[in-house]
């Protein structure tokens, strides 16, 4: 279970800069505002590999990253994972339940070690109902996430592997990439069988493109660490169909 803490000494090691920086709620926010709904919610803490919530579910909270990341995933009944999308620090999960009352629509489980701040429904939509713009951005947030899984859903039924890959890499260098000496290193270290649930094929099918870039020079790929070489080859691969 995630570990819960209300300590105020823990709350005050929020920064606040930095989670305007890369949330839109927060964004939205005057500091007073922002140190409000920080007070209104609980901070819970979590090892990498956790699930925070399960498909199905019942939930009427939801989850503010603080640090770490998460996936987002589906999953088969034979125990094959779909991941719809993985999310960091700023980023908000659980407004699906929080706002329609429904069951949980997806799996979401730590990536690496996570601290979130929590909101429940009875405190949350009271707070959001006062605060039209901060409803208007979680609406914007929802539709980036909609247009996101449309392009996923077109990927996946138009594009064959090699460019379904090569888009999924791309987008890792955008979210995430660090420029080096030799190329572009993607911050995020995913095994071979995670790339194959992001572009939902075999980790067998993954490794044997992923040895056919290494081969031509496009990537470099050791112990889940990805460093594109060559971006404008790996963005032809892209475009192909
Ligand atoms: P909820 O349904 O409450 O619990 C699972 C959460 O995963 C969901 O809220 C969203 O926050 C998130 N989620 C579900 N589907 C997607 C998706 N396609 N892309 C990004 N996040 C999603």
């Amino acid at each position: 279970m995630p570990n819960e803490s209300n300590h105020p000494i823990e709350a005050k090691l929020i920064d606040l800069a930095a989670l305007r920086q890369k949330s839109v709620l927060f964004a939205a926010l005057s500091d007073g505002e922002a140190w409000e709904l920080i007070g209104l919610s609980r901070q819970e803490n979590a090892s990498a590999r956790q699930d925070i919530y399960q498909v199905g579910q019942i939930g009427d909270s939801l989850h503010i990253v603080l640090e770490g990341r998460v996936k987002v995933s589906l999953l088969s009944e034979e125990g094959k994972e779909a991941i719809l999308s993985i999310l960091g620090a700023g980023e908000v999960f659980g407004e699906m339940s929080l706002f329609d009352g429904d069951p949980r629509s997806a799996t979401v489980t730590t990536m690496e070690p996570c601290r979130f701040l929590v909101l429940r429904r009875q405190t949350f939509l009271p707070f959001l109902e006062k605060r039209p713009q901060v409803m208007l951005e979680l609406i914007a947030e929802m539709s980036r996430r909609l247009r996101a899984t449309n392009t996923l859903v077109g990927n996946l039924s138009f594009l064959n592997l090699s460019a379904r890959l090569a888009r999924i890499l791309l987008n890792l260098v955008q979210q995430y990439g660090k420029m080096s000496p030799k190329g572009i290193v993607i911050g995020l270290k995913l095994s071979q069988e995670e790339l194959g649930h992001l572009v939902g094929v075999s980790r067998e099918s993954v490794n044997r493109q992923l040895r056919l870039w290494v081969e031509s020079g496009l990537i470099e790929y050791t112990q889940g660490t990805l460093i594109v070489l060559n971006s404008d080859a790996l963005f032809r691969e892209a475009l192909a169909s």
